[in-house]
């Protein structure tokens, strides 16, 4: 690492940590801390909590943790010097020059290495497709529709039918065997050498907001499989952060965005007008798209094919927009199967005229909810009144809560009152909405050894806890327990920077420590140490009996191992002994 350690953390202090996650993340005041769902795993219900005393976030949902710098790590994908220069920047700190680490530098190098290649890739597919080479491709994009001014916009161009046309000619540009490998566009073969992962298709290149070609999708001209190849994931190339045309998209003056299915899709609204469509990389959308596109927008559309496949895309969609609050409406392609073929077909008019009837996401779930039970049923119309009314029971607020009631009720001529009711007897909204996942993982069974081991560890995890949470405890503890007593290595770790930073500075700043860990899995282990707070669970009366018992459990199997490894040593073993004797006088006062 580059970057001294006095730099780190006068960085880490400027960046208050609830205003960094608080801009990716919807936070919720809860107590002293703040809670959402969380950023890093799919769940109903928040688990994911941020404090601001110890500028510190974990999830206990999937175990995710850290400080300012651990959140950037995960969320933006940087590395760590990427991590400290973004958020020296953000906090107005000037960095010394030429800190960056040899490794860093290295990556860093290499991601800009494959922009580049991607760059010229693209450059050279454009070139094709204007040629004599690409007359075919060409043809086929104007059948489709588009024009010059389009397949400029979007850089459109074509592989070449030869197995190493691209190949050759990154080669004849300077670029090594070596430099191409990790760069997705060529495959290497023993046998038969590099050879395009393109050929013979139209190219599209995917730019992300900041104007780079980070990967492409190539579609067959006509019939084949399979219809679209993407680049797989690269150094640069993260499919669950970028979304296809937002480097356009970002610029649009119409309001909201639009979210559908295809590449083609994209190209068609946006050349009838509709400049604020985007689509996902040929997967379902992600968490990671939905918090890039809050910087630009706070609605969004879905222009979801209307076939089984797409309404069940749509579903998930909202799903995901309704965990980060994002207002979604959906837009009726009905009886065209995507965007492209409806504005294809019935002009940009009729576009802009779905759009204006679009439906609220709740009100669509509901519609298809409908679809699913036969109405003339009486049972059947009950079970889907029961549906929607827990549907109904996850909205928050109850000013809309009440408005939807009164709608879905007209609608579906069901009697107000009985909906309202319904709504607060089958409600999932409340207790009953619990992330389930989180508990199926804790039942697993385990082995007795594992059983014991585990529990050393948490008695070590808890204690590190509470010295965390009442720091006035390492006056009392530092002639009774040392980080020698911790039998994890990371445990071991930490005790010893905490009374080390307790004793040069009277107190202890978690968030700090975290700067000595680098790897994701250190991050998880000390933040859910560092992030725990125990007392709602405690009484003052009990605090002091609770401490006394979990130091003198962690001195007792200190000393056991110790026992054990004394082995044949009489001396020390009686030394030991001794030792032990006196754990059971500890007594611990905490007020
Ligand atoms: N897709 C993919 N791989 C495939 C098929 C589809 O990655 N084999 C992705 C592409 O991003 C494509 C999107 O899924 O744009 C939607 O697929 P589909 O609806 O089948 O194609 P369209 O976008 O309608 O393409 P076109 O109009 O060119 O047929
Ligand atoms: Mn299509």
């Amino acid at each position: 690492m580059y970057y001294s350690d006095d730099i780190i953390e006068e960085v880490r202090s400027r960046n208050d940590i609830v205003d960094l996650i608080g801009s990716y993340v919807n936070l919720k005041k809860k107590g002293s801390t703040y809670s959402a769902c969380c950023p890093f795993h799919h769940e109903k219900t928040p688990s994911f909590h941020v404090s601001r005393e110890k500028q510190m976030y974990h999830c206990f949902g999937c175990g995710v943790g850290g400080n300012v710098y651990t959140f950037l790590m995960e969320h933006e994908n940087f590395s760590f010097p990427e991590a400290v220069e973004a958020l020296a920047e953000r906090a107005g700190v000037k960095l010394p020059e030429q800190s960056m680490s040899p490794e860093a530098k290295k990556q860093a190098d290499a991601k800009n290495m494959i922009k580049d290649m991607n760059k010229l890739a693209a450059g050279y597919f454009h070139y094709l497709l204007k040629s004599e080479r690409g007359k075919k491709a060409m043809e086929y994009l104007k059948k489709r529709g588009l024009t010059d001014e389009t397949i400029v916009k979007f850089g459109l161009g074509y592989s070449d039918m030869y197995r190493d046309d691209l190949y050759k000619y990154m080669k004849s540009k300077g670029y090594s065997d070596a430099d191409l490998k990790d760069s997705g566009l060529v495959r290497f073969d023993d046998k038969y050498g590099g050879s395009d992962k393109f050929w013979n298709r139209v190219m599209f290149p995917i730019i992300d907001v900041n104007n780079r070609v980070i990967g492409f999708g190539g579609r067959v001209m006509g019939e084949g499989e399979p219809k679209y190849l993407n680049t797989q994931e690269t150094p640069v190339f993260d499919k669950s952060r970028n979304l296809y045309g937002l480097n356009l998209a970002k610029k649009s003056k119409r309001s909201g965005i639009i979210f559908c299915e295809g590449y083609m899709d994209v190209i068609s609204m946006h050349q009838a007008g509709f400049d604020n469509a985007v689509a996902s990389l040929g997967t379902a959308l992600t968490m990671g798209q939905v918090n890039l596109i809050k910087r630009y927008t706070d609605h969004v559309y879905l222009a979801y094919d209307s076939d089984g496949a797409g309404t069940k895309a749509a579903l998930r969609a909202l799903e995901i927009m309704r965990e980060f609050e994002m207002p979604a409406r959906v837009i009726s392609l009905k009886p065209y199967k995507d965007p492209d073929e409806l504005i294809q077909a019935e002009g940009k008019d009729e576009f802009e005229h779905r759009i204006e009837q679009a439906v609220s996401g709740t009100m669509f779930e509901i519609q298809i909810l409908a679809n699913n039970y036969n109405q003339e049923d009486p049972q059947e119309r009950t079970q889907f009144q029961k549906e929607a009314a827990k549907r109904l029971s996850l909205i928050m607020d109850p000013l809309e809560r009440g408005n939807y009631i009164e709608s879905v009720a007209k609608e579906y001529h069901i009697e107000p009152d009985s909906l309202k009711e319904a709504v607060t007897k089958y409600g999932i909204a409340g207790a009953n909405r619990i992330d389930t996942s989180v508990f199926q993982q804790r039942r697993e069974r385990k082995s007795p050894e594992e059983e014991k081991k585990n529990k050393q560890l948490k008695t070590e995890r808890l204690l590190i806890t509470w010295m965390i949470n009442e720091s006035s405890l390492f006056d009392t503890l530092k002639d009774i327990i040392s980080p020698n007593d911790f039998f994890e290595p990371i445990y071991h770790d930490i005790v010893g920077r905490l009374f080390e930073q307790y004793e040069k500075e009277g107190k202890v700043t978690p968030a700090s420590i975290m700067n000595h860990y680098q790897s994701q899995e250190e991050h998880q282990k000390v933040s859910s140490i560092m992030q725990q707070d125990f007392d709602m669970e405690v009484s003052p009366g009990e605090k002091s009996k609770v401490v006394t018992d979990l130091v003198k459990s962690v001195k007792r199997k200190s000393l056991d191992h110790q026992l054990e490894a004394a082995k044949g040593d009489l001396a020390k073993t009686g030394q030991l002994m001794l030792e032990k004797a006196q754990i059971e006088k500890i007594k611990i006062k905490l007020n």
